[in-house]
């Protein structure tokens, strides 16, 4: 395959379990264990958990493997691939789209991300014992009104992202994905398993798992497009980055197929720990921002050593962020690097300044009265809402649209390792079709609904 003189002067990842690891690593993180549980539960829950799953198979998967292919054929950032597959056209605004959603999502991302520092350090001097609900729910939403602290932990976090950044891709990203992925989904299983057992539990399951169909109407269906966008790291250059890493040997259908599994499956097990600790201990399932933070440290409480599973498990939710925050940060880094010809160093520290910035305001968006408010809501709220439902798909539908209509048969051929001179398989005629026709109508109508022209 061409380009390989390319790959091996910009790094790539060292093996399969490597790139499955850092973009599970990327795709799995507060998406899935604080964002899912709070959207689902805000979004009736299995009603909601069903349209999810149908988007994330329909239109999921498909644009991630776009993304990979256009990364991997390129071996560029996003917007540089686009100036290579399409030059002298306005595709490379998708990519530049994708840069900026970077720098938004990492702003609110990184908000979320210290808090869960700050539960760390709550776990650590057992502060949780002896808290009912309402003194849980007290303890997050003073912590959270109060900037400080969280700002604090906030900047904590965009350092320790910083440095792995600069590390570079195979030192940093590879080498701390692949040991900490697993780590991550073991002590998720072990939380499952308590909160399955507390009294009450089978009302939170049936309320994951048991659809109420009156319960979908276009806000859902766009919320949950919106999650899978968001939980998958689509729509916005992060995979088509990640895709330029991958070597040619790679299949890249295989990837994505383990990726999305993968993804959902946390999500789903994280929803299994907190739904039925919900019920059994009287929180309502529409909790909204806080609910991780305020219903798991009543399943810790309930335990016996609930403290140190405490500790571990918002350490896990810190490394789960981390592993995404560094493919955020990639994404303007590698960006700034090859459009500007910056050093690593210095095209790191600006993508972080600039985040920073942005993620103070989210920050500070909290405290009662704030100043940072757009229409009565709060910028943190803004940020997530702009991005996970109106940039990502945007971003998905223009990709999904490029390699349908717009690539060269003969390079999707070449990245789905298909030989131009034999018969197509039906499996790369099915992916085709949907790439063209299922996935880009999908979001379409998602987005036409939402608007209220259907
Ligand atoms: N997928 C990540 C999560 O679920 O936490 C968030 C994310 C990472 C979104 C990277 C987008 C992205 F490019």
């Amino acid at each position: 395959m061409k380009n390989l003189s390319n790959t091996e002067k910009r790094g790539s990842f060292g093996s399969k379990f490597g790139v499955i690891a850092a973009a599970a690593g990327s795709a799995v993180g507060l998406g899935n264990i604080w964002k899912f549980p709070y959207i689902a539960g805000q979004n009736g829950g299995g009603a909601f958990l069903l349209v999810y799953l149908v988007l994330l198979i329909a239109i999921g998967a498909p644009i991630m493997i776009s993304e990979f292919m256009i990364g991997r054929e390129t071996r560029k950032n996003p917007v540089g691939a686009f100036k290579i597959l399409a030059p002298t056209s306005s595709w490379k605004w998708v990519g530049i789209m994708g840069v900026i959603a970077s720098v938004f999502i990492l702003a609110f991302y990184s908000t979320v991300a210290g808090w869960t520092l700050e539960y760390i350090r709550l776990a650590v001097t057992n502060q949780f014992l002896n808290l009912d609900s309402e003194s849980l729910r007290l303890l997050f939403q003073n912590f959270t009104a109060s900037p400080t602290l969280p700002i604090f932990w906030q900047i904590l976090f965009l350092f320790l992202t910083c440095i792995i950044v600069m590390a570079g891709i195979e030192k940093g990203i590879e080498r701390y994905a692949k040991y900490l992925m697993p780590i991550l989904f073991i002590l998720i299983i072990m939380l499952c398993i308590r909160s399955l057992t507390l009294p009450n539990a089978a009302k939170g399951l049936s309320f994951l798992f048991n659809p109420d169909f009156s319960k979908i109407d276009s806000n859902v269906i766009l919320r949950a497009l919106g999650q899978v966008f968001f939980s998958l790291s689509l729509g916005m250059g992060t995979l088509i980055t990640y895709g330029s890493y991958i070597q040619n040997k790679v299949k890249l259908p295989e990837i994505a197929i383990k990726v999305s599994l993968t993804d959902s499956l946390v999500a789903i097990l994280a929803g299994i720990a907190i739904f039925p600790a919900v019920f059994a201990f009287g929180f309502a399932p529409t909790e909204g921002t806080g609910l991780v933070f305020v219903v798991l440290p009543q399943v810790f409480n309930s335990m016996p050593m609930g403290q140190i599973f405490a500790i571990f498990f918002f350490l896990l939710l810190a490394v789960a962020a981390i592993t995404s925050s560094i493919s955020l940060l990639e994404v303007i880094v590698a960006y700034l690097i090859e459009e500007y010809n910056l050093k690593r160093k210095l095209a790191t520290i600006i993508s972080i300044s600039i985040s920073l910035f942005l993620g103070l305001i989210c920050t500070m968006s909290f405290a009662p009265n704030s100043v940072f408010m757009i229409g009565g809501v709060n910028f943190f709220d803004v940020l997530d809402y702009l991005t996970s439902n109106i940039m990502l798909p945007l971003g998905g539908l223009c990709i999904v649209v490029f390699v349908g209509w717009r690539l060269n048969k003969s390079v999707i051929l070449r990245q789905l390792e298909v030989n131009p001179d034999k018969s197509i398989p039906v499996w790369v005629k099915g992916l085709l079709f949907i790439i063209r026709y299922i996935a880009p109508l999908a979001i379409l109508s998602v987005f036409l609904n939402s608007l209220g022209v259907f």
